[in-house]
């Protein structure tokens, strides 16, 4: 129940109909039993700077989470930034300390690790094949290999995209292996983060028939829930990781971050 003691969680989107967050994490504080509440806000990209601004003094505030399309803005308007924000220069969750200030970080990555290692796969030591270099994949990209990866290979479409986010990743982690293309069959995990799969009849992101026959097939795709990627991954015999599974693993890592002091 919604009382004097309540905390405060805005998500800020534009628009708002397609958020998934405020329901999931609303009933997992009822479970919980946390007294706190989500509430999406419909924010217009031209009102981020107002709106941010006037819940820096609302002192039962936790913090925002911030999604399509104010990510990148978001980053701009916090006081400080966490090591994955900084590298991405976007952010999805901004916390409100004490003090009044925002310390933003983006979670979509380690939300990414953390779901995987909530089902039992562990990314550290693993050899990974990644394939596309937007947004997604860049988060993920930067997630493990602060997750300690053995060794990283990158695929993309355009491959202007794809040698800009290997680049990033060499500067920020120079002791990591960090691949273009090869033999994919050489991987324990193939990790889908392009959006093909999102419509029926896409194209397979990847050659199923060249992975190794252990290797955990992962899609970020949330809807459907079952890819052809991960339909054909389960035809043969190959374990497979689903993006709501990724999403659960988000929700916790945002619950962690917010409910931190910093
Ligand atoms: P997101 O924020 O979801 O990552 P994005 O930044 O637009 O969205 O990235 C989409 C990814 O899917 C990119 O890697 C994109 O490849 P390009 O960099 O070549 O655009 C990939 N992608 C989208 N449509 C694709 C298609 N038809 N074939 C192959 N890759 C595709």
């Amino acid at each position: 129940m919604i009382n004097a003691t309540t905390r405060l969680i805005a998500v800020a989107a534009y628009p708002v109909h397609h958020l998934r967050s405020p329901q999931a994490l609303n009933a997992m504080f009822v479970q919980a039993g946390t007294n706190a509440v989500v509430v999406p806000c419909e924010v217009r990209p031209e009102d981020l700077a107002s709106f941010i601004y006037g819940l820096r003094g609302v002192g039962n505030l936790s913090g925002l989470i911030v999604t399509v399309p104010h990510k990148a803005a978001a980053a701009a308007l916090c006081d400080q930034l966490g090591p994955q924000a900084q590298a991405a220069g976007a952010v999805n969750v901004i916390r409100r300390e004490v003090d009044g200030s925002l310390t933003g970080e983006l979670l979509d990555g380690l939300g990414f690790v953390a779901g995987l290692a909530a089902h039992g796969h562990s990314v550290q030591d693993r050899r990974v094949w990644l394939q596309g270099a937007g947004g997604a994949a860049s988060a993920i990209a930067f997630a493990l290999a602060q997750s300690k990866v053995a060794a990283l290979t990158l695929m993309n479409r355009s491959p202007d995209k794809l040698a800009a986010l290997a680049e990033r990743l060499r500067v920020h982690h120079p002791q990591l292996r960090v691949e273009i293309g090869g033999e994919i069959g050489a991987h324990d995990m193939v990790v889908n983060a392009t959006s093909l799969g999102l419509k029926f009849d896409d194209p397979l992101p990847v050659e199923i028939t060249a992975i190794a026959s252990d290797a955990l097939v992962v899609d970020i795709i949330m809807e459907p829930a079952e890819t052809a990627l991960l339909r054909a991954a389960k035809a043969r015999g190959l374990p497979t990781h689903t993006g709501r599974a990724m999403l659960d693993g988000q929700l916790s890592e945002i619950i962690t971050f917010l409910t931190k002091t910093g």
